[in-house]
């Protein structure tokens, strides 16, 4: 048995929130954000919109592009550092009831911005060993609940929003996920972080006086650690699978950075048809980048059925992952 990637669906939210609007905000310009970060504007979800009502609009759209009911649904898998709870029930939990799902496995699972991608290989495990036949995967992030609009090194950077895709089982290894990397590095955990809440800071008076609960990252190493560590992964699994940058249609790496993504697209020779890029429009959704990046160009019509994709992603943890897979789903 194989696992094939059946669909993609994505929500982006309706508000925009532009350089121009950040520079109101912070000390910051237009051109220093465009400069260093390739962002133009990021999308932020509303007051009363919550993760899992994005994930659950992303999903609806996956799972009618893959042609089943709900019902067929028989593992969620959401990938989300914004939970809509921090400690119970998983997002996982709600998106299922949201879509109405009963009896279904669902969990979530925390690497950041790397989630998407190790979700998918969550469900590629699940469904080679036979335990599951349509697993539904989800990145869906509301970072705007965990950055501070006070600062500066943060707030320009991330925005909200949602991708969803169905895994299947298949028989025809032709249209089956061919490899996934996936790895992590926790003596960088200090990198990107919200110190609170947890076990280590629980909620309390201290932690809202000192912003805990906000994200921190060392943005400068995290940049070149990032750089390095995917220009690395994404050679690898190349050479693993025998496959040349040059014949990679979709190259859909994490937006998180413009320059990252120049690095690594110039180190493998990719053209500039060959990446795909969002950040100017979303910037850095963590978790929902990839699948959000993987709906433009379908809805675009650029991503046709049979087509090698190759995703590549880095966030806390420190977390990265690669796969290399045709897109098996239908052109609707
Ligand atoms: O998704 C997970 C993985 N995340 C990433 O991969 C993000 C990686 N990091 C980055 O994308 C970049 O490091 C940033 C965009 C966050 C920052 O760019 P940088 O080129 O690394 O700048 P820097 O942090 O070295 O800061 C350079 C200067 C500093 O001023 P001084 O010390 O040189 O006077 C900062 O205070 O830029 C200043 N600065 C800003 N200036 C205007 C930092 N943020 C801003 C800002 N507007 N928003």
């Amino acid at each position: 048995m194989y696992a094939k990637f059946h669909s993609i669906g994505a929500y982006v939210p309706s508000t925009v929130l532009s350089n121009a609007d950040l520079e109101k905000m912070v000390d910051t310009s237009d051109e220093w954000i465009l400069k260093r970060t390739g962002i133009r504007e990021r999308r932020i979800a509303r007051d009363d919109e919550v993760t899992s009502d994005m994930a659950k609009i992303a999903s609806e759209i996956a799972i009618k592009r893959a042609g089943l009911n709900h019902s067929d649904i028989d593992l969620i898998v959401c990938a989300t550092v914004t939970p809509d709870y921090f400690n119970m029930p998983s997002t996982a939990c709600v998106i299922a009831d949201k879509l109405g799902i009963k009896d279904v496995q669902a969990f979530d699972i925390s690497a950041a911005c790397s989630g998407f991608v190790y979700a998918l290989s969550v469900a590629k495990a699940f469904i080679e060993s036979g335990m599951k036949r349509h697993v539904l995967i989800i990145g869906a992030e509301k970072f705007s609940s965990i950055v501070d609009y006070t600062d500066r090194s943060t707030c320009i950077l991330f925005g909200d929003g949602a991708g969803a895709s169905v895994i299947s089982a298949t028989n025809d290894k032709s249209e089956a996920i061919i490899d996934i990397h996936a790895s992590a590095d926790g003596a960088y955990s200090d990198f990107l972080v919200t110190p609170a809440p947890g076990s280590v800071n629980p909620l309390s008076q201290r932690v809202l006086d000192e912003g805990l609960n906000f994200v921190q990252m060392k943005g400068n190493e995290t940049f070149k650690l990032a750089v390095k560590t995917l220009t690395k992964d994404v050679k690898e699994i190349l050479s693993d699978n025998n496959i040349d940058a040059k014949d990679i249609p979709h190259f859909v790496p994490h937006q998180a950075n413009y320059r990252i993504i120049k690095a690594v697209g110039g180190a493998l020779k990719m053209t500039k048809e060959q990446v795909v890029l969002t950040v100017d429009k979303y910037g850095n959704t963590s978790a929902a980048s990839i699948p959000m990046a993987i709906n433009d160009i379908y809805e675009a019509g650029r991503l046709k059925k049979g087509e090698l994709m190759l995703l590549d992603t880095f966030g806390g943890g420190l977390t990265w992952a690669s796969a290399l897979l045709p897109f098996s789903g239908d052109n609707l």
